[in-house]
């Protein structure tokens, strides 16, 4: 959905020059069709099947793509009250919400439980205890689905790996069948399911496979103990094209998947992320100086990590290319933007044909980008803009100076 047209890069049908003319740069763009096509492909790898795709909305949380998401049947993995509130305000049925993570808050299980979400993936003992309590002051029952840490590994970045003994995720395998016969015996909890989720970019779905053989040999000896679940989550974790990858192919990952289930009645649930939005957006941005030096030049940019933080964070890469290809000279720039920080770059070593003034597009920019920006050396954040083909629209205003310290007070 991004390509040249007459050299000049679009999004859809919308030329990439006319929405910073419009809307300002930094700015990230994102292809309606590209997140719908996305998540239609999941939905229908998952076939005849009963399952549910349940968005892991971390990854990019604008209303507007939850909104998007939600009118196509999705569900939403969440990880906090905040992604519930958004949830709840793009239009998303909480009854199809799951709620993870490590340390959800007291207020956080009641607003969930009093939202009516369909499941908890506890991660700890602890966290059933807590659960049971609330659940029990409220006069409910918790749907429940443990998350077990399969010890497996993913083969992803050590900063994206959860699936580990070592990682802070999930349940200990060894002790999960105890904690379900646990959870089993209280009566505000309803135990529901089982999850994993191991990691994130993963360029294999083998290991996703080795956890989901782990999950039901438990799910099998649960059955025994007369513990039938009704669900089991996979999670999320496949990869994307950032360069030259091969990401997992989701026809076959999914196939697999329903085959070695089989007959046990299980529904399915997915939890995506970076697989349905990253390559639906890119981050516009406008060189502002040239700096040719002895060592490297560099390309300064008005995008910075505050907007971008995956390669400062993960040496991640993202393709930069020229928005209008142009007869500029050609040279090696390491792309780098404003803020105080060596870290602060988008690429380095990135042949480009650049003048002052021209537009580079930092592709596959959907997933991981925008949701993780901050405001570090008091950076407004910047615009989102949705296209649907010739047409652009404003999903998220820049902020402003004045919104930076709109919650802080002056000594009284
Ligand atoms: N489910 C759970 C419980 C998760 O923690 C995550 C991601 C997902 C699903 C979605 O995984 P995906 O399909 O996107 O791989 N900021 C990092 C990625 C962190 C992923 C955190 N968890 C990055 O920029 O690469």
């Amino acid at each position: 959905m991004f390509e040249y047209r007459n050299d000049s890069l679009h999004a859809e049908s919308v030329p990439l020059s006319a929405i910073a003319r419009e809307f300002g740069t930094p700015c990230y763009v994102y292809s309606r069709a590209a997140l719908a096509a996305a998540l239609a492909q999941f939905q229908s790898a998952c076939g005849g099947h009963d399952a549910l795709v349940c968005y892991a909305m971390k990854a990019n949380s604008n209303l507007a793509i939850l909104n998007l998401f939600a009118g196509m049947g999705a569900g939403f993995d969440i990880v906090s009250g905040g992604e519930l509130a958004r949830v709840i305000a793009s239009g998303g049925d909480p009854g199809k919400v799951i709620f993870s993570g490590v340390g959800k808050s007291a207020a956080e299980m009641r607003c969930a439980l009093r939202s009516g979400i369909l499941c908890f993936n506890v991660e700890s003992s602890a966290e059933l205890g807590r659960l049971a309590a609330i659940a029990a002051d409220m006069g409910k029952r918790a749907p429940v689905s443990f998350r077990v840490n399969p010890d497996v590994d993913a083969r992803t970045h050590p900063y994206i790996s959860t699936g580990l003994k070592e990682n802070k995720f999930g349940v200990e395998f060894d002790a999960a069948l105890e904690l379900y016969r646990a959870a089993a015996r209280l009566p505000q909890i309803d135990v529901i399911g089982i999850d994993c989720h191991i990691g994130s970019s993963l360029m294999e779905y083998a290991p996703l496979l080795e956890a989901l053989d782990k999950l039901l040999g438990l799910v099998d000896r649960l059955a025994a103990d007369g513990i039938h679940l009704r669900h089991l989550d996979l999670g999320g974790g496949l990869g994307i094209r950032y360069r030259d990858e091969s990401p997992p192919d989701v026809d076959a990952y999914l196939r697999e998947v329903f085959r070695r289930v089989g007959e046990r009645g299980l529904k399915l649930l997915f939890e995506p992320g970076r697989s349905l939005v990253g390559n639906a957006g890119l981050l516009l941005t406008r060189i502002e100086y040239l700096k040719p030096g002895a060592a490297r030049n560099f390309a300064v940019v008005d995008a910075a990590m505050n907007d971008l933080i995956r390669p400062a964070l993960y040496q991640a890469w993202h393709d930069i290319v020229e928005v209008e290809k142009g007869a500029a000279p050609r040279a090696v720039y390491d792309v780098v933007g404003p803020v105080c920080e060596s870290a602060d770059f988008l690429g380095k070593g990135r042949e480009l044909a650049a003048s002052e003034g021209d537009l580079l597009a930092v592709m596959s920019a959907g997933a991981y980008a925008m949701c993780m920006s901050s405001n570090y050396n008091s950076r407004p954040r910047a615009a989102e803009v949705m296209v649907d083909g010739e047409e652009a629209q404003l999903i998220r205003e820049r902020e402003r100076p004045e919104s930076l310290f709109a919650l802080e007070h002056l000594l009284r």
